[in-house]
């Protein structure tokens, strides 16, 4: 049996720890919170922040792992992947410097530059305020981001978040001002219009095998309104695409994963471990929004939900550079997810220490459905919420439809005070709108060449 250490304790994680437990490995977990589904996973649980790179050594050391790896990006900058392996432990999550093509957008933006790769974005990197009232007005309509980590949340783009180049240019200046994102640059970028995926891929440092994409929704409210969050729900389609999307893009955007992969080895990077690459389709075809050193979350429920084959068997080749054309295979099933989230999540803040009261049995019997623990807190048999997302629903089948009613009726066994969901994520309503803003954004695109 392999003995194997995951950082992390979120949903995303929970996934993991049930796909590894699933090909057998023997599992250690250390994470912030006591996540219910970790500990019933586990083997042994420490409590610990995952960035603690010392505690991870330890911890590492104590359990005498084999392999190593990480839900959540934090880990990979604080150097915790690194200390693993130093320590001669096999690692399927990248390294520091290969996870910058996420901790960094400056660095992904210019290696993507000194590459050529294709799908890259207008983006001009501040470090003071001079010269940011030009280059707004320069672009027109703007994302502002700060360039390091914030947590899925630092992102402001024009529209109903910035609603004037007077607003993005104080947004910037605020970030330079506070540090959001700990490294005092922000990057100005072109508005990309069009519709959001999301392309995984398991990466062994030189090549990839890609998962089946997924549509996040981020935004907290229905109907796409409120403010970013980390994820409300994601869904996938049986097909392996979108309802937007054709097999062209997909191919495009895989493409351009490889590309990503390719040129962080010839910048002597080698990235080995999931990676993600966010992508906008535009009228000009994918162009990349973002890149993350993981999985995403909620995204890895949905792929992971689909894995046929040994997980182990795919960590253990990735760690070795030894990822096997084929080795990856997903079922042909469609997946919804949906977070349950505490009130006040996606506004001024959750909500901590709601009771959450989930019937596991119903969701899995009753409904087909899965439940992921996520931001909660364990003690003596309550569950309760922390301020982020505190469980999710996964639920699987032949036809998006089906997969969407599913998903729903596992929710109904998911109860707490002012506890809310995103019900509209996977609708044929809901899908039925990409669909049109997407056919919107070709036609204008069209129309103005
Ligand atoms: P990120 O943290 O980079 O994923 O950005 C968060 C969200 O902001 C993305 O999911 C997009 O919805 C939006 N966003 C980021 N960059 C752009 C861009 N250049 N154009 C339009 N929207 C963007
Ligand atoms: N679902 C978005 C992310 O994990 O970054």
């Amino acid at each position: 049996m392999t003995r194997v250490l995951l950082l992390g304790g979120g949903a995303r994680e929970h996934a993991m720890a049930q796909a590894l437990a699933k090909s057998g490995a023997e599992l250690f977990v250390l994470s912030k919170a006591r996540n219910p589904g970790l500990a019933r996973l586990a083997k042994d649980v420490k409590l610990a922040p995952e960035t603690d790179v010392k505690a991870v050594a330890e911890a590492a050391k104590q359990w005498r792992v084999e392999l190593a790896l990480s839900g959540p990006e934090a880990p990979l900058e604080a150097g915790c992947t690194d200390a693993l392996a130093d320590m001669g432990v096999r690692l399927a999550s990248p390294g520091k410097l290969a996870a910058e093509v996420e901790t960094s957008k400056a660095y992904l933006r210019g290696l993507m530059a000194r590459h050529g790769i294709a799908g890259a974005v207008r983006s001009q990197l501040f470090a003071s305020p001079e010269g940011l009232k030009d280059a707004i007005r320069g672009f027109g309509t703007v994302a502002i981001k700060p360039v390091g980590l914030t947590g899925g949340k630092g992102v402001k783009v024009s529209g109903d978040q910035l609603r004037t180049p007077d607003e993005a240019e104080q947004y910037a200046k605020d970030c330079l001002a506070q540090r959001v994102g700990g490294t005092g640059g922000v990057l100005v970028e072109e508005k990309l219009e069009g519709e959001e995926f999301t392309l995984q891929a398991f990466s062994d440092g030189t090549r990839i095998e890609a998962m089946p994409v997924v549509q996040d929704h981020k935004r907290a409210f229905e109907g796409d309104a409120g403010s970013n969050t980390g994820g409300m729900g994601s869904y996938t389609d049986s097909d392996g695409l979108l309802p937007f999307l054709t097999r062209n893009d997909v191919q495009t955007a895989r493409g351009i994963v490889q590309e990503i992969v390719t040129a962080l080895a010839k910048e002597g990077r080698p990235y080995r471990g999931p990676i993600y690459g966010q992508f906008m389709l535009t009228g000009q075809g994918p162009k990349v929004i973002e890149c993350n050193a993981r999985f995403g979350d909620p995204e890895a429920m949905n792929v992971l939900g689909l894995l046929a084959g040994d997980y182990l068997e795919v960590c253990e080749q990735v760690a070795d550079g030894s990822l096997k054309p084929g080795a990856v295979r997903f079922e042909s099933l469609a997946t919804v997810c949906k977070y349950v989230v505490p009130p006040g999540y996606g506004e001024a803040g959750g909500k901590a220490g709601i009771e959450v009261f989930a019937d596991e049995r119903a969701i899995l019997e009753d409904a087909g459905a899965r439940l992921f623990w996520a931001n909660v807190h364990e003690d003596k048999g309550r569950i309760t919420t922390g301020t982020s997302r505190a469980c999710a629903v996964l639920a699987k089948a032949p036809t998006l439809a089906e997969a969407e009613r599913r998903c729903e009726a596992g929710l109904r066994h998911v109860r707490g005070e002012g506890l809310r969901a995103r019900h509209d994520i996977g609708t044929q309503a809901l899908l039925r709108q990409r669909v049109e803003h997407m056919q919107r954004v070709l036609h204008q695109g069209r129309s103005r060449n």
